[in-house]
């Protein structure tokens, strides 16, 4: 079994617990744990519609897609389809569930379960990549990968090393099974313009962050 594997068997044990941080369902002292640590979720959140801002009657490719809160945001936004990939069947299931209570286009919304690249997809306006690479073995191959499917624009997060807080990340994930990878910013430029992204714009999350946030054009 590859490490891509072992990323995927813990976000499908992990699906619903990770859900709950988006609509702030946690008990007060995780709420503030998910305040204080994983502001980053949030930002860039906000950043990607930022970058997305013209996405009306587009398509939409979200690899690791989770539980969908970007399928549901894009849809919000006039997203014509959409196609979701993610590895973990239990967030599949709480996509089709968001999708169903908002009231969203689910036949508007292909979702594939498995590891990309390994899955055949077709090009896409957009495409969002939204904490996925901290799990991604070998992301110059990802990225090869991604360039022939984004038309207009590619947006991603990237996590980055902290002398104090990566140790730590690295040993809970080790206890998992699930290994995390972490860049710098000449490194993610390198590994951009070498996938053969024209044009890449990286920002790094600001306060307490410790993602880059980096948008892609061909
Ligand atoms: C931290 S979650 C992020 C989910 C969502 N993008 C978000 O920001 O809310 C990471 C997701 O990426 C998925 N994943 C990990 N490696 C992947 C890969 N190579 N291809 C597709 N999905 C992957 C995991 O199963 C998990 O659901």
């Amino acid at each position: 079994m590859n490490q891509e594997h072992n990323a995927a068997t813990f976000f499908n044990s992990f699906a619903e617990t990770f859900d709950t941080i988006y609509d702030q369902k946690r008990n007060p002292f995780m709420r503030w744990v998910d305040g204080k640590f994983r502001s980053d979720m949030f930002i860039r959140y906000a950043l990607t519609f930022e970058a997305l801002d013209h996405l009306r009657g587009g398509t939409v490719l979200d690899v690791g897609c989770g539980s969908g809160p970007y399928i549901a945001e894009a849809f919000k936004r006039g997203a014509d389809r959409i196609t979701g990939i993610d590895p973990a069947p239990n967030m599949l299931t709480l996509v089709r569930h968001r999708l169903a209570q908002a009231g969203l286009a689910e036949d508007r919304c292909r979702l594939i379960e498995g590891l990309f690249p390994g899955v055949p997809v077709e090009p896409h306006d957009f495409a969002i990549v939204m904490g996925v690479m901290d799990y991604v073995e070998d992301a110059q191959v990802f990225l090869k990968a991604l360039r022939p499917v984004v038309k207009q624009v590619a947006v991603i997060s990237f996590p980055s090393e902290h002398w104090f807080r990566t140790p730590f990340r690295k040993f809970r994930y080790q206890l998992r099974q699930c290994p995390v990878y972490f860049y710098n910013d000449a490194g993610i430029r390198k590994l951009c313009e070498t996938a053969g992204f024209a044009d890449v714009r990286i920002q790094k999350i600001p306060g307490a962050g410790m993602d880059f946030h980096v948008s892609l054009r061909p």
